[in-house]
């Protein structure tokens, strides 16, 4: 989730563009960059780190700051967060520079197409390849259509994007093209802003224009054309900012958290972008693992905390499912100090958000001491634990600002399940087609998660009624367990109550002499098909619980009549193969959460005592 700015108009562009990027801030930094077209000559200044960085450079080097500008925040996916993978990225003939938020998918096969034309690359990122085929497509028209070169480009092109640049020949003109990624224009008198959202330019205009899926979008200083990329005119959402600035960079949400947990559609779809190659074959780029090490691995252990520990157990009940291999899951900061049976055999799996929990990293060192092969699977590219593992897959979440881990959750899950495939692939456990099945029931996810968040009022309703509750019991079975778990978790951290998770079936073991009447317990069904046995038992644990008093509170997937009558209130949820059914039942538990703190009158996305990356033992 990179800060994109585009700047046409009068005033100086360089300081547009690098206020418009500090407003972007929110939206995580790993580097930052500028290019600037003044006087007829395009420059450019970029830095790993953050916008300080480029700022000491700007001022080292000084600029001419009028012309038209384009600006980049860099949240990295292709390519370690450094000066030279920063953007804007430019063609060999440096006329053209480009800056890009997304991910494109086919770009590996683009870049060798380009290299043998013997374009010389500068960078590791897929954004390069748009550079370089814009400079083509220029050259092969003959004109200074950077539009319709930016159209022709973007046909070419596979997975989410937006695109900006700016050409050397071409004066005045700023083009930007989306797919599956955000794009705004401000629309001002004689000048004309864009960026990945209005937080950006609210301070120069309150007129936007949203742009829609693919389509290409021409600003100069007195007019705004937009159009699909076969260069029709498009169909736009013009519209008024009423919020102010603050509001702006949380897209109208009164919190992050809430914001983060409507990103999580997209996040999902991220997360997936890319993973399989043009023969339907998995392939995860940055695993670094070589499919022979792969197979020789006798047991995984999952190393892990909080949130990222659910995540891991989870992963268990996939990876042992799929691949038949003995896998553990342990809370890290416990790990080390047990002695851990770990050899060469061993694949650690250590799953982390921030890439820089201490009591993860610490892990991590100590299976790599012990011989054991360590994958991280991270959502911040270049953080310490990635770098210090062997092998890495990254979440394409974006920056998480509330504290809560939300949408870095969805996308670790998806992220193990395609660690799962992905061994499943390499150890011949499973067919070509079986594999592909499930990753099409994966890319089917961000629409089940959309359905789910179109849904969930009556979910808000619920918690607010519960804002006095003392605790709150959660329920679940098989991948139904983790789920609950880091429902409760959610609850403990955002509304500061009491709540705990139990594996149903332990309920009879102690648990249900708590239940007393009018407590408040959710429950976490699994889905009928495929494991109905688990079904059947969780709806008499239901029916035990609610005969006690309990106030039952059931998430159940839609159609699912047979748990009605023992629900005082039904969530209910889209029907999914049972072990992906944590990507859509864990989000009313956010909501839950979420809506229960907000009626205690608690800052959501900054509960106390919690910080987003806790680097201490
Ligand atoms: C809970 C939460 C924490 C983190 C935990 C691990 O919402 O966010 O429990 O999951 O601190 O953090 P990472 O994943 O950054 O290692």
């Amino acid at each position: 989730m990179c800060g994109i700015v585009g700047y046409v108009g009068p005033k100086p562009a360089l300081e547009v563009v690098v206020e418009g990027l500090a407003r972007l801030e929110y939206r995580g930094y790993d580097s930052a960059g500028v290019a600037i077209l003044s006087d007829g000559k395009l420059q450019t200044e970029k830095r790993a780190g953050k916008l300080a960085n480029l700022r000491a450079a700007l001022e080292q080097n000084p600029r001419s700051a009028d012309g038209i500008g384009i600006g980049h925040t860099r949240w990295a996916t292709h390519g370690a967060p450094t000066d030279h993978n920063a953007h804007p990225h430019v063609d060999n003939t440096n006329r053209v520079a480009v800056i890009h938020n997304g991910i494109i998918e086919n770009f590996a096969q683009l870049r060798v197409e380009l290299e043998e034309r013997g374009c010389k690359f500068r960078s590791e990122t897929d954004t390069e390849v748009v550079a370089h085929l814009l400079s083509e497509e220029l050259k092969e028209r003959g004109d200074k259509d950077l539009g319709a070169a930016m159209r022709s480009v973007c046909r070419r092109l596979e997975g989410a994007f937006t695109l900006v640049a700016i050409c050397e020949d071409i004066p005045d003109l700023v083009v930007a093209a989306r797919r599956n990624s955000p794009l705004v224009v401000g629309r001002g008198k004689g000048e004309n802003f864009l960026a990945s959202d209005v937080a950006a330019f609210i301070a120069h205009t309150r007129d936007a224009v949203e742009l829609g899926q693919d389509q290409v979008v021409e600003l100069r200083p007195d007019s705004v054309t937009i159009t699909d990329y076969d260069g029709a005119p498009a169909p736009v959402r013009e519209y008024y900012v009423d919020w102010d600035a603050s509001a702006a960079e949380k897209g109208g949400y009164e919190y992050f958290m809430l914001k983060e947990i409507v990103e999580q559609p997209r996040a999902v779809a991220d997360t997936l972008l890319g993973r399989v190659a043009v023969d339907g074959t998995l392939t995860l780029d940055e695993m670094r693992l070589a499919p022979q090490e792969l197979r020789q691995i006798s047991k995984i252990v999952i190393i892990a905390c909080g949130t990222s520990y659910h995540a891991g157990l989870i992963a268990k009940y996939a990876i042992e499912h799929w691949c038949r291999i003995p896998c553990e899951v342990e809370v890290a900061s416990e790990f080390r100090y047990r002695d851990p049976i770990l050899d060469r055999q061993t694949l650690v799996i250590a799953i982390s958000q921030s890439g820089e929990s201490m009591d993860t990293l610490m892990a991590t060192r100590y299976a790599r001491e012990q011989q054991s092969r360590v994958l991280a699977i991270c959502n911040v590219n270049g953080s310490t634990i990635p770098r210090e593992s062997d092998g890495v897959l990254y979440t394409h979440a974006g920056p998480e600002v509330g504290v809560a881990a939300t949408k870095t959750f969805l996308t670790q899950l998806v992220a193990c399940y395609l660690v799962g495939l992905y061994l499943a692939q390499v150890r011949g456990l499973k067919f070509g087609d079986e594999i592909n099945t499930i990753i099409g029931q994966l890319a089917r996810m961000p629409e089940q998660v959309e359905k789910v968040l179109s849904t969930v009022e009556p979910v808000r309703e619920l918690a607010r009624s519960l804002a006095d509750a003392k605790t709150v019991l959660f329920l679940g079975r098989h991948v139904g367990y983790p789920v609950a778990m880091e429902g409760a978790l959610k609850l403990k951290e955002l509304a500061y109550m009491h709540a705990e998770a139990f594996a149903a079936g332990e309920l009879k073991h102690g648990p249900i002499a708590l239940i007393e009447d009018g407590l408040p317990v959710v429950v976490v069904v699994p889905s009928r098909e495929g494991r109905s046995v688990l079904h059947d038992k969780i709806v008499s644990n239901i029916q035990e619980i609610r005969a006690r008093g309990a106030r039952t509170i059931v998430i159940a997937e839609e159609g699912d009549e047979s748990v009605r009558p023992y629900s005082d209130t039904l969530i209910e949820i889209p029907a999914v193969p049972t072990l992906l059914q944590p990507i859509v039942a864990t989000v009313p538990l956010q909501v839950f959460a979420c809506e229960l703190a907000l009626a205690k009158g608690n800052d959501v996305d900054q509960p106390r005592n919690l910080a987003k990356s806790v680097t201490v033992e």
